[in-house]
């Protein structure tokens, strides 16, 4: 991968698990070093959690800090997960402030077709992801459109939540619907008490915000969840 390019084919490799660390519990005094520390550390992308104080009950970053992180780590590949009522009045400013993959909820657009469509436009992949009560077969025929889809395991809004175990059983009911370079994520609770139940289900991306930014020792934190 070029050192000044994010490598766009990173999802498409699905030979690689890929294992995320979550800005959202980094220490945001230092948010262009703690994005450079969890890349060196193993990291495989940055995974940017946005939040409208409205499909969730916090607010968190917008895309000036997105940008901002593009700048600290240009070729860090950029996964923005909206937790947005209105995802699609912000994708033209994610895609410009340097965002790779986004995905958006489905229990906020149910018929995505236009959306997908539009992020894809816009130079980015495409992720649907779902709340811990969503059952699988929310994600309807679209699911050939997408680049992944990602399992909440927990009820989005924070990190450092505890796992919700029940989630997994809807990864192979998904799996069984999708193309082998079709991602499956997982993000909340994921630890490298919690990852290997996620691996075995079938998830081949692990997201992880307290797990990895409240380690002592962050590369030991991304290689136990990563399951080496
Ligand atoms: C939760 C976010 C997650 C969060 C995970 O609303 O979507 O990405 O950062 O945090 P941990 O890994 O601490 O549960
Ligand atoms: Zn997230």
């Amino acid at each position: 991968m070029a050192a000044d390019r994010p490598d766009p084919r990173l999802y498409a490799d699905a030979r690689r698990l890929l294992v995320e660390p979550s800005v959202l519990s980094a220490d945001f005094t230092q948010l262009g070093e703690e994005c450079r520390r969890s890349l060196a550390a193993g990291g495989d992308a940055i995974h940017f959690d946005v939040m409208d104080g409205h499909f969730v009950p916090n607010l968190s970053m917008g895309p000036a800090v997105c940008a901002a992180v593009r700048r600290a780590a240009p070729g860090a590949f950029i996964d923005t997960h909206l937790m947005c009522t209105d995802p699609g009045a912000f994708v033209e400013a994610f895609a410009r402030a340097g965002t790779n993959h986004v995905s958006f909820h489905v229990e906020a657009v149910p018929h995505p077709r236009g959306l997908i469509r539009r992020i894809r436009a816009l130079g980015m992949a495409v992720g649907c992801a779902l709340n811990p009560a969503t059952p699988a077969d929310a994600v309807g025929e679209w699911i050939d459109e997408l680049d992944s889809v990602l399992v909440m395991s927990v009820h989005p809004g924070y990190s450092g939540q505890s796992f919700i175990p029940e989630v997994l059983a809807k990864v192979p009911a998904l799996r069984a619907r999708m193309r082998p370079e079709q991602r499956i994520a997982i993000d909340g609770g994921v630890s490298p008490a919690t990852a290997p139940a996620c691996r075995a289900a079938g998830c081949d991306v692990l997201v992880a915000a307290s797990a990895i930014f409240g380690a002592p020792d962050m590369a030991a934190a991304i290689h136990a969840i990563r399951g080496e």
